[in-house]
């Protein structure tokens, strides 16, 4: 399959189709964080299905749906669900959802996920802004013939995480119910939780939490010069910092847990993005 802009082009034109206004704001929700959904007005509501070259998503903690309207006065979409390499999806393939919402005119974009806590003075509950990332496991998703359209070849990364979003993310923390931390994210391909010697190694290198997931959307961002705030919800201690087994179970509880204040503390930084 050649990823040219035509490829892309086809799913934003169908998109086009089903909404009468252009999102400002792309915002891709993790697993359980699906409740920030609920809380946009006029939805419109576009099953993944339905758009021709899209991914589906076979994570049950994944709608699946792409969810036009607005939050805080302002126009958005949201990614109800989103692509993982463990599904078996190539990296090359998960560049589609932010070049099709580039296409659509989406200006910023805004990346949530679930990640376990290296780093040992955060809790589960609490809010990373993800203040720069390690992936040292599998490939770009900038791989294969670059599309000139959305981006060089070769391409800076250093101010990815864009530092005024992250201000203003620290700064909307200040009236949240929340703990609000600024750190490094770690991408693990999964779907296997890290080994502890991972975590142990992990933090070693600079992490404090890992996760499976974000990094490729926020290069593809970066590539195409989106400007990006990308943040974790803590919803446990990584492998072996507690002397107790992972489970899927323990995160989506906590993710749970949090997604109310976390879609509060969405909405604030939504307002004034
Ligand atoms: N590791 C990887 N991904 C995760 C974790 C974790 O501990 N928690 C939530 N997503």
């Amino acid at each position: 399959m050649a990823y040219n802009r035509e490829y892309f082009q086809a799913s934003a034109d169908y998109l086009r189709t089903q909404v009468d206004f252009v999102p400002e704001i792309g915002i891709v929700l993790g697993s359980c964080l699906g409740p920030f959904a609920q809380t946009i007005e006029n939805p419109v509501v576009v099953d993944y299905a339905g758009i021709p070259h899209f991914l589906l998503s076979t994570v049950a903690s994944h709608a699946g749906k792409l969810i036009f309207g607005t939050v805080a006065g302002r126009k958005v979409v949201c990614m109800s669900g989103r692509f993982h390499s463990y599904e078996g999806y190539r990296f090359e393939e998960l560049v589609i959802p932010i070049r099709v919402l580039k296409l659509l005119g989406v200006k910023s974009v805004i990346l949530t996920n679930a990640a376990g806590a290296v780093n040992r003075d955060y809790r589960p509950g609490d809010v990373m802004v993800i203040q720069d990332h390690i992936k040292l496991n599998g490939d770009s998703p900038l791989r294969g013939p670059n599309v000139e359209d959305f981006g060089p070849r070769f391409f800076d990364v250093s101010r990815m995480y864009t530092p005024e979003l992250r201000k203003l993310a620290l700064d909307c923390a200040k009236g949240a119910s929340l703990r609000v931390h600024e750190g490094t994210y770690m991408f693990f391909p999964g779907p296997q939780f890290e080994t502890p010697a991972e975590i142990r190694a992990a933090r070693v290198l600079g992490a404090d939490a890992v996760g499976m997931s974000t990094v490729t959307e926020a290069l593809t961002a970066a590539h195409c010069g989106m400007p990006l705030l990308a943040l974790s919800v803590i919803t446990n201690m990584a492998a072996g910092v507690l002397d107790q087994p992972l489970s899927a179970g323990e995160v989506d509880e906590a993710a749970e847990k949090i997604a109310g204040p976390f879609s509060d503390y969405m909405k604030t930084m939504v307002a004034v993005i």
